[in-house]
């Protein structure tokens, strides 16, 4: 017969952070009570509810050997909403906000079509269409399952106007030309030993690299945006911080103008943004 008293949820909270990270504690034992984080702060002198405190304690050796806590959980917060994350998608990022918002600020005034190329989860896509339900959007990735998690959340979103399609890069656009293609890339050197380590071990591969000096799938997105754009129509590419000059000199080398490169909160190249001539026919 157990003696144990039931631990408090702040007893359990307290122990799980001599093992992992205090902040991925309360995520996790969020998770666990299936409450918000919230709620732990206004009950945390409560005793576990059944079956938390082995719940929980599963959940921080899983984090404790390395998985991303939005794995363990299911969910990552972007653009202020939630989304569906598995081991098929990238963990959507802070930084990638900057492209939203660039994205957005290089939209027609009303209406118009966006392009989301790689979409992973759906992140640049959905928020965008969240933002103006009058823009056309697709949003399109080379993997299948990726696509069926963005399609959940465009679901779960209330936003399934979304059209989505499978495909390398430009093909799912056919001949569809658009106002504004977005897109994350993999950016990351083949070679690069962050692969091998932290978080970015659990992400997908294909979600991650692009060849020996990493621009492989940008120097792609380079030379077909002028076919897939409308006169005048913007590329819009996320890439490493070390990255901006190369990818200023494929997208000129392209024949895309008024190419330049915009940086993130922490004053990091970031995104780089080029246009499809014919701006001034476009208006
Ligand atoms: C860095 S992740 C970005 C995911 C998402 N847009 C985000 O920002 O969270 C790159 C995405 O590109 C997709 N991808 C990789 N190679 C591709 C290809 N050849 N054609 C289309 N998508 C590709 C991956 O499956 C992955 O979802």
């Amino acid at each position: 017969m157990s003696t144990n008293p039931t631990p408090t949820l702040d007893a359990l909270l307290r122990g799980a952070a001599t093992r992992i990270d205090a902040t991925d504690a309360r995520w996790l034992l969020a998770h666990a009570v299936e409450r918000p984080q919230g709620w732990l702060y206004a009950h945390a002198r409560d005793p576990a509810p059944a079956g938390v405190a082995e719940r929980f304690d599963t959940l921080v050796a899983r984090r404790a050997a390395g998985e991303p806590v939005a794995y363990i959980t299911g969910v990552q917060g972007f653009w202020g909403c939630e989304f569906a994350v598995t081991p098929a998608t990238l963990i959507p990022r802070p930084e990638t906000e900057r492209l939203v918002e660039l994205a957005l600020a290089h939209l027609p005034a009303r209406g118009g079509r966006l392009a989301d190329l790689g979409t992973g989860s759906g992140a640049i896509a959905l928020a965008v269409a969240r933002e103006r339900p009058d823009v056309a959007v697709l949003a399109t990735d080379a993997s299948e399952v990726a696509l069926a998690v963005a399609r959940a959340n465009a679901q779960a979103l209330g936003l399934s106007r979304v059209r989505f399609a499978q495909g390398d890069w430009y093909a799912p656009l056919s001949d569809e030309r658009v106002d504004v293609i977005a897109s994350n890339p993999p950016y990351i050197e083949a070679a690069d030993p962050h692969l091998a380590q932290g978080d970015l071990r659990f992400e997908p591969p294909t979600a991650l690299a692009s060849g020996a000096d990493g621009l492989d799938a940008i120097r792609v997105l380079a030379q077909g945006a002028r076919a897939h754009l409308v006169p005048g129509g913007w590329l819009l590419v996320e890439h490493g911080w070390n990255q901006g000059a190369a990818v200023r000199a494929l997208f000129a080398g392209a024949g895309l103008r008024e190419v330049a490169t915009e940086r993130d909160l922490e004053a990091r190249d970031r995104v780089t943004l080029g246009r499809a001539p014919g701006a001034a026919e476009a208006g």
